[in-house]
């Protein structure tokens, strides 16, 4: 797999930036927040940091970018029993998104960023809309994966692509199409709560980012084949070495001082929990082995995983960290039951967060879970 390390592009000037203050990443900005102390004042102080309007040009969240603080919703954390409803879901899919690779590609690589695609989708609207029937469950979670592809090349546009343009309009229509089956669900629940496009929002966020993350996941896995793994260390060794949402923005609302340095109002300030997961006080063991795959280093219980913010802090956090963790130790507790290898490189795709693409790997056998 590629390392991140040497992957170039944006990633590379974050993790090239000075680590002393708020590091500027270009002449008048923007700025990285360099510590964990930084990052939390500019994710949990929202009367200075708010989110950057309409970046991307869209409602999208998927790829960390927002609307403005006012009128932006605050989703309600996704409750223990979603998680139970969303997991079940997913083993049930990927048991079968699994048969259906073997019943009609037999003998070809497994591509992870594929089949993750259902059942993720599936589990994310099984966990949303617990009362809604399979069928149109069906429905939803295949209109928000096409809303997702549809957002891609708008999200990767180095310049917002026009009103008009075909991108624009095909995920306009994806969009709508995905809020009209929505209108529907929603009203046919008892107490609905959410809007169709607070909903459509949700979805896509819990789609997008635990596909990368499962993906991640198993390449990891797949290149590091070590035998008696705890599936939750896997979990956050993965995010923290390619956490998918690897950088997240905010914007000044007037002028203000991080780790010492001035940023004007109006400043775009990023966050980025895979910088912050290569932190040696943030993470147990050896200090040169930093960006080494190694989940056994967290039976050292002397650092808390997650304090790298890979779900985010403040009051817009993930909301679905619960059924995110819970998808991926899922996945990883299959991996464990299996011998899987990577079938060609995977190099690492920064259009979008980060996702390993393409990223195929083959089981060679069963084997019985040694944890
Ligand atoms: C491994 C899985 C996941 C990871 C790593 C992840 C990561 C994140 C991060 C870092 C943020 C904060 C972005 C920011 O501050 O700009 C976020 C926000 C969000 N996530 Fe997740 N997420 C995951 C799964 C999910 C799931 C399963 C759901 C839905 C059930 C979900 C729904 C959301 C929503 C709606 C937001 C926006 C919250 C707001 O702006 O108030 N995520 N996620």
């Amino acid at each position: 797999m590629d390392s991140v390390e040497s992957a170039g592009g944006q990633l590379g000037a974050v993790l090239s930036a000075p680590r002393s203050g708020a590091a500027a990443l270009a002449p008048g900005g923007p700025w990285l927040a360099t510590s964990l102390d930084q990052a939390r004042q500019v994710l949990t102080d929202v009367t200075k940091f708010d989110f950057p309007g309409n970046v991307s040009g869209t409602d999208d969240l998927t790829g960390s970018r927002g609307e403005t603080r006012s009128g932006h919703t605050i989703f309600p954390p996704v409750t223990p029993g979603q998680v139970t409803r969303g997991i079940t879901t997913f083993d049930r899919e990927w048991a079968a998104a699994l048969r259906e690779h073997d019943r009609t590609r037999s003998g070809e690589p497994y591509d992870a960023m594929v089949l993750l695609r259902r059942p993720v989708a599936r589990a994310t609207a099984s966990a949303a809309m617990p009362s809604i029937g399979e069928d149109v469950r069906d429905v939803v979670a295949d209109r928000v994966l096409a809303w997702i592809d549809a957002l891609g090349p708008i999200i990767a546009a180095r310049r917002p692509p026009r009103r008009w343009s075909r991108i624009r309009r095909v995920e306009h229509d994806t969009r709508v199409a995905l809020e009209d089956v929505l209108e529907d669900a929603l009203a046919s629940l008892p107490a609905p709560g959410q809007t169709p496009q607070q909903m459509a929002t949700l979805l896509a966020a819990g789609t997008q980012v635990p596909i990368a993350a499962g993906a991640f996941l198993l390449a990891w896995l797949a290149d590091h084949p070590t035998g008696a793994v705890d599936p939750v260390h896997a979990v956050w060794e993965t995010l923290r070495l390619t956490p998918p949402t690897w950088l997240t923005a905010r914007v000044t609302t007037g002028d203000v001082e991080l780790g010492g340095t001035p940023i004007p109002a109006g400043g775009l300030v990023f966050v980025s929990p895979l910088l912050l997961g290569r932190l040696a006080d943030l993470v147990p063991g050896d200090a040169s082995g930093l960006v080494r795959f190694d989940p056994d280093r967290w039976r050292d219980g002397t650092r808390r995983p997650g304090a790298w913010l890979p779900f985010g802090a403040g009051p817009h956090a993930c909301p679905g960290r619960n059924l995110g963790m819970a998808v991926l130790t899922h996945l990883a507790e299959w991996a464990a039951s299996h011998e899987i290898s990577l079938a060609e490189h995977v190099a690492i795709d920064q259009s979008r967060g980060i996702a390993p693409a393409p990223c195929r790997f083959t089981v060679t056998a069963r084997r019985e879970p040694v944890l």
